[in-house]
């Protein structure tokens, strides 16, 4: 798994501004530069990169383990490191300003965000934070009770204005304490590339029939020949661009493609959807590592009501 420092998700604020690399020469002078294009070379070492690791596929029993015992693998994955590993996303409001709800008196409608694959609540106790006045109302689940549990004995936790449940949201037991057509926001923050691809279909139809008329889901996931996606090793592969870490927790990269596919297949409409490109620079050891992170808001469409 890559490290906390350098992982996309756990980026505490947007650190740098907008910054563009005009001079290559320049590289490591900053930490970091935003909308890097790639060039023939880099996209060529990717796949290059990418088809080796290809070649071995995890075989058929050990895939079947990874995915019936999922959520057990994420329970370990917490009971090591608790809240400790991923930081709260408060770039979250940069990139998605539509978590900060209108705390006005005149808008008295509540405002029903679900969070699904919550982990330890560092997207959900930031938007009760900022949110603090406004008719706000999170429910979050994860299908790891470990890391539900962490939500629930944190002493940010409210329960007038949160409800933290275990779910796993690919699964056909589907059990919610809310109606369909009810939810303003779904956030998808690094989770449906925890999902199998098979499933991932299923997933969002079902998560879209629970979004209003005119409410969104946010989503933000890794991109295919981000960094990491080329850091695994030969042996790891499960599917094309779905890997297993080290310690059992999977993941999948996203194309563009992959994503508007899977929501407009779900009958949502776009408003948003692009590949979010930044080179990160180890000024100290000269390193260039290139992240790719998929953006999208789809909309259900107001008619379907
Ligand atoms: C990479 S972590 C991201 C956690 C959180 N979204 C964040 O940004 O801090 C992925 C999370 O998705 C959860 N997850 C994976 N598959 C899931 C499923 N089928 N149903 C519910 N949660 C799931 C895992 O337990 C884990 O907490």
């Amino acid at each position: 798994m890559e490290t906390k420092e350098d992982s996309p998700e756990n980026r505490k604020k947007p650190q740098f501004g907008t910054r563009y690399l005009k001079e290559p020469a320049q590289v490591f002078q900053h930490n970091a530069w935003d909308d890097v294009e790639w060039n023939d070379e880099l996209k060529q070492n990717a796949e290059e990169k990418i088809k080796l690791n290809s070649q071995t596929l995890v075989s058929a029993e050990d895939q079947e383990k990874y995915e019936n015992e999922a959520n057990q693998f994420w329970d370990k994955f917490y009971n090591i490191h608790e809240n400790r590993f991923f930081k709260d996303r408060h770039w979250l409001f940069t990139e998605f300003p539509d978590l900060s709800i209108d705390s006005t008196p005149q808008v008295k409608e509540k405002t029903n965000i679900l969070e699904v694959g919550c982990g330890v609540g560092n997207t959900v106790f930031p938007i009760l934070e900022t949110n603090v006045g406004s008719n706000v109302f999170v429910y979050c689940c994860d299908f790891s009770e470990v890391a539900v549990s962490l939500v629930k004995n944190n002493s940010l936790f409210d329960s007038e204005r949160c409800h933290a449940f275990v779910c796993d949201i690919s699964s056909d037991v589907w059990n919610v304490p809310f109606e369909e057509n009810t939810l303003d926001f779904i956030i998808l923050v690094f989770v449906l590339s925890a999902i199998h691809p098979e499933k991932m279909q299923f997933t969002i139809n079902r998560l879209a029939k629970y979004l209003k008329p005119g409410g969104q889901i946010l989503f933000r996931d890794y991109g295919k020949y981000d960094m990491v996606e080329l850091r695994f090793k030969p042996g790891r592969c499960l599917s094309e661009h779905f890997y297993v870490r080290g310690d059992g927790t999977r993941v999948y990269f996203f194309s563009e493609d992959d994503v508007h596919n899977l929501f407009t297949s779900a009958g949502l409409v776009k408003t948003q959807l692009y590949s979010s490109k930044r080179l990160q620079v180890n000024r100290g050891k000269q390193l260039k590592m290139y992240r790719i992170w998929i953006q999208a808001k789809y909309m259900k469409p107001l008619k379907n009501c």
